[in-house]
């Protein structure tokens, strides 16, 4: 579809999207914290589990639990009581051993985000469902080869993803790199986001919510509060930043400090690319060396135009906007004390592969699309609990039938198209993506995602490498209520 029309889409979308800003009920509340909420306090790291001897074996369980979110008591649902989880540290070569139990009243299960092993069996299979009160043994082991970086774990229940991730569960996982660079201290910052109502309890999620995707009004780092980190000048930080909202694009700037981009989703650049924001969709991670500079910083996350319903809804709905237009504050860094020693060059990373050099075996169109569920979808907002239909290749999700197939070692392009207003992070399981092709332009470099933002009305194209590994797995809409509302497609290599 022409750039114009997604124009005419945006300018009808325009009214509505101003009437949810102002009315946003918890502006106060997301703009940042400030003392009152408890904002301010020193940034907390998720505790840390490790493997040895080549194992890391662990017991998870995913429950209700009280935390202190800000200045509030807040009821959660979190991994072993703490939001985040804790963050696991494997090796390229480990063997990740998951005793998981589900003390939820709903059913789930355990995904491992980004990482490339096994979708058969224990591993990291989808269509696995923990009852309440089962418990299930994972499995996963990584290649020897696995590329190192920032993973993450979440649930991945079709039909409740979206409700777990936004009540409080997930954790970082990070992969060791063998050959680390050296910084002076590493930070894993999760953000998450959720709304709570006066009591501490979640807050119901209304349907023009789910269809836009939730934004929780309040914006956590390892669920604190705009917390504050300190570093002397001079010091090189490594941050880990996981975007573990459920449908929450974070634009991330840091003012007055150089950033420079260690890697991306998957692995490490051949070398570091400074820059001064990046945008992470949701599931996405980034690497971030920060070389500290004396003086107080704010890392933000300013507003992202994700596109809107109202076009489709032939009129604005009450609280269909994504949120707040305000940046968020996310954490202070304060730099101050005596210079450090230089922390000398980073070291480069290797030579990334590079699909466009290999053979393509096959190549498919995949259409994500938004529609009316019945009637037509340009006749105006229906009842409150309508849903519009959510579909890859003009189909909701069945657990069942097998949309694609592949084989294994074999190199296909899959060219993402949508047909719809909004964006659409697309997301596929165990393999990685090479974006080729974006906005009708040729990327550069090799630039390897596990979640590629598709644009509204847009399209992108990737390559993808069906190495190691055969089985049944899942791609799907990374905003997470779109995923549950049917934006997922299944895929067998074999
Ligand atoms: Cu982060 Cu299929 O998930
Ligand atoms: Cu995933
Ligand atoms: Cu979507």
């Amino acid at each position: 579809m022409s750039p114009l029309t997604r124009r005419q889409m945006l300018a009808l979308g325009a009214a509505g999207a101003g009437a949810a800003a102002v009315g946003g009920a918890g502006l106060w509340w997301t703009s940042g914290g400030g003392e009152a909420l408890g904002g301010g306090r020193e940034l907390v790291q998720p505790e840390v589990l490790s493997s040895r001897d080549g194992a890391l074996d662990l017991a998870l369980e995913a429950a209700p639990a009280r935390v202190r979110i800000g200045a509030r008591t807040a009821h959660v649902q979190a991994f072993n009581g703490s939001l985040p989880g804790p963050t696991l540290r494997v090796r390229p070569g480990d063997t990740l051993r998951v005793a998981m139990t589900n003390g939820l009243e709903a059913p789930t299960n355990l995904h491992v985000h980004g990482l490339h092993v096994s979708p058969e069996d224990n591993g990291d299979n989808p269509f696995v469902s923990i009852a309440p009160g089962d418990s299930f043994d994972y499995d996963f082991s990584l290649p020897d080869d696995h590329p190192p970086g920032t993973y993450w774990y979440h649930p991945h229940r079709h039909g409740h993803v979206a409700d777990q991730l936004a009540a409080g569960l997930y954790g970082a996982i990070v992969v060791e790199d063998p050959d680390p660079v050296p910084v002076a201290r590493e930070r894993v910052l999760v953000v998450s986001d959720l709304t709570l109502d006066d009591s501490g309890n979640l807050a119901e999620v209304s349907p023009p919510q789910r269809m836009m995707g939730r934004e929780g009004e309040t914006v956590l780092v390892n669920g604190q509060v705009r917390p504050r980190a300190g570093a002397a000048p001079g010091e090189r930080e490594l941050w880990r930043v996981v975007n573990a909202c459920p449908a929450r694009y974070l634009r991330l700037t840091l003012d007055g400090q150089t950033l420079r981009l260690l890697g991306r989703d998957v692995g490490r650049l051949p070398e570091p690319v400074e820059l001064t924001e990046v945008t992470l969709a949701p599931g996405n991670r980034v690497e971030l060396l920060v070389d500290t500079r004396e003086g107080a910083s704010t890392l933000t996350a300013a507003p992202v135009d994700r596109g809107s319903m109202d076009g489709m809804m032939g009129g604005a709905m009450p609280g269909d906007g994504p949120g707040t237009d305000e940046p968020i504050e996310l954490l202070t860094l304060e730099v101050t004390g005596d210079r450090a020693a230089d922390a000398g060059p980073v070291p480069p990373g290797p030579v990334l592969r590079d699909l466009r050099e290999e053979p393509v075996a096959a190549r498919r169109t995949l259409d994500f699309a938004m529609g009316m569920g019945m009637g037509g979808m340009m006749g105006g907002m229906r009842g409150p609990g309508q849903m519009m239909s959510f579909t890859i290749d003009g189909r909701p999700f069945d657990a069942e039938r097998t949309d694609q197939r592949v084989r294994v070692g074999t190199v296909e392009e899959w060219t993402l198209t949508n047909s719809s207003p909004m964006d659409h992070p697309m997301h596929l399981h165990v393999w990685p993506m090479q974006v080729v092709t974006e906005a009708g332009r040729e990327v550069a470099a090799p630039r390897w995602l596990d979640v590629v933002n598709v644009p509204a009305f847009g399209e992108v194209t990737v390559r993808v490498a069906f190495d190691d590994f055969a089985g049944r797995t899942v791609y799907h809409c990374h905003i997470l209520d779109h995923e549950d509302l049917g934006m997922m497609g299944t895929l067998e290599a074999r």
